[in-house]
């Protein structure tokens, strides 16, 4: 094999594993669609189409610091968990069964309610309204 040929094979390997991996990354954090949302740091609006494919959605919003979990539960009704754990504010990993927390193990339910600490206070939902189309989050009181 000549140089080049070598260089061109090695190339195109080198590019199907960066793919390889780029595919593997969005699966393995795919398991909850994400939405990037704009929040103007008191509230976020979520359009109701975000729920179509799934009854749970991961908000993202440049101006917090941390996700949030919106959950349409069964009667219609829509609820949303901050993704901050209540013991060392370290963010949340939300699966379809709960909420888990990397650094020291704590677990939540999708309610909010601990199901294994370190962590001893729940996470409190934030209000959530419906206008037109559209979600509304209260992130403040
Ligand atoms: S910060 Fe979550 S368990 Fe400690």
């Amino acid at each position: 094999m000549d140089r080049r040929a070598f260089l061109r094979s090695s190339c195109l390997g080198c590019a199907g594993l960066t793919l390889g991996a780029g595919v593997l990354s969005l699966t393995g954090c795919a398991s909850l669609p994400l939405v990037k949302v704009v929040s103007d740091g008191s509230t976020l609006s979520i359009p109701l189409s975000a729920f179509t494919e799934s009854t749970q959605v991961i908000a993202r919003a440049s101006k917090l610091s941390y996700d949030v979990l919106v959950i349409k539960l069964p009667g219609g009704d829509f609820r949303s968990l901050y993704l901050r754990c209540t013991h060392e504010d370290q963010p949340l990993t939300a699966t379809a069964t709960g909420l888990h927390c990397p650094s020291h193990g704590s677990r939540f339910a999708l309610d909010g309610s601990v199901k294994e600490g370190p962590a001893t206070t729940p996470i409190r939902p934030f209000p959530v309204r419906r206008e037109g189309e559209l979600l509304i989050i209260q992130l403040t009181a």
